[in-house]
């Protein structure tokens, strides 16, 4: 790290990403270490970039703001399309449908479904960087980010790093372009400023976020724990914590003493390949994990 970067990162906010399998415990592990933040009076944000969230859920909040105030410092945020769409308009819609509409007779909502069809990685890149922007802003002492499961969370790390690559051959392949009655300038710039907000994305990926694998101890979470490790690896971004949720600690029925037997091969195996991590266990309580009470017993667990 630079000592730019140090400075930056010790004004920011906290960003802690929540990424694994789908039903493994994520919303539950970041809606607990939300709470724990938030409770030490810290201004805390739990922001969900799942296209179904469950923060509303777990924190049994209701209301449609955004926003939404839980309780004293910890505030929750569903990111949907809407947010997403807006930051693109703000950033680039306008100004590259002013270029675009200069040789081509497109209406705006056309060329917004365009652009957001042929870039699949639109909307991810957006979702990063009202995340980055967010923790520029000063607002929260943390950012906790719950995601969907790890096949589209990983599409979303991708991205910025992705686009990244491509823009570097966009303005050769531009200059290529015979369109002599229009000026190159504003979509070069264009091109430019892109490429900056892309490094811009993949530097706070790297440095500024401390990501935080969920997986339960069973043959599919575990092997697909290898794979999520090795392209987190590829992007040079690096896993700060494992937890091991729904770990049977109760061995008083022929039942849990089984379950609890399978499991402990997949834990074996996990404490031996992932060795040089912090793990943490989560117990399987035997009842849902949902509101207050209940979000604080997991915390306790979680920051003992
Ligand atoms: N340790 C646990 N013991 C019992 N139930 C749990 C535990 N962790 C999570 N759950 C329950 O499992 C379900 C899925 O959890 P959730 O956090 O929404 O997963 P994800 O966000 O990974 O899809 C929820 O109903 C939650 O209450
Ligand atoms: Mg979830």
């Amino acid at each position: 790290m630079s000592d730019v970067e140090k400075g930056l990162a010790s004004n920011g906010a906290s960003i802690t990403m929540f990424s694994g399998k789908g039903g493994v415990g994520k919303t539950t592990c970041a809606a607990a270490t939300a709470l724990h933040y938030a409770s030490s009076g810290e201004q805390t944000l739990a922001i969900s970039t799942d296209a179904t969230p469950s923060l509303s859920h777990i924190f049994e909040a209701t209301g449609e703001e955004k926003p939404k105030k839980i309780q004293g410092s910890l505030y929750i945020s569903e990111l949907g399309v809407e947010e997403v769409e807006e930051m693109w308009d703000e950033k680039f819609g306008k100004e590259v449908y002013d270029v675009f509409s200069s040789f081509v007779a497109i209406d705006y909502e056309e060329f917004v479904e365009f652009t957001t069809s042929i870039l699949p990685g639109l909307s991810d890149e957006f979702m990063v960087d009202y995340i980055r922007e967010l923790s520029l802003r000063g607002d929260y002492s943390n950012i906790v980010w719950d995601t969907a499961p790890l096949g589209q969370t990983l599409a979303l790390l991708h991205t910025p790093a992705m686009l990244l690559e491509h823009l570097r051959m966009a303005p050769r392949v531009y200059a290529r372009l015979k369109l002599s009655n229009i000026s190159k300038e504003p979509i070069l710039n264009i091109i430019s400023r892109w490429q900056q907000l892309s490094a811009d994305e993949t530097d706070f990926l790297r440095n500024r976020v401390k990501f935080v694998i969920v997986t339960i101890p069973e043959a599919l979470a575990v092997e697909q724990l290898e794979n999520a490790f090795g392209e987190l690896d590829r992007y040079g971004l690096k896993v700060g914590q494992l937890i091991i949720n729904n770990v049977i600690k109760a061995d008083d029925s022929d039942f849990l003493k089984a379950k609890a037997a399978q499991q402990r091969r997949y834990l074996d195996i996990i404490y031996d390949r992932y060795s040089g991590l912090k793990i943490v266990e989560l117990p399987m309580f035997p009842y849902e994990v949902k509101g207050w009470d209940r979000l604080k017993e997991v915390g306790g667990i979680l920051f003992p």
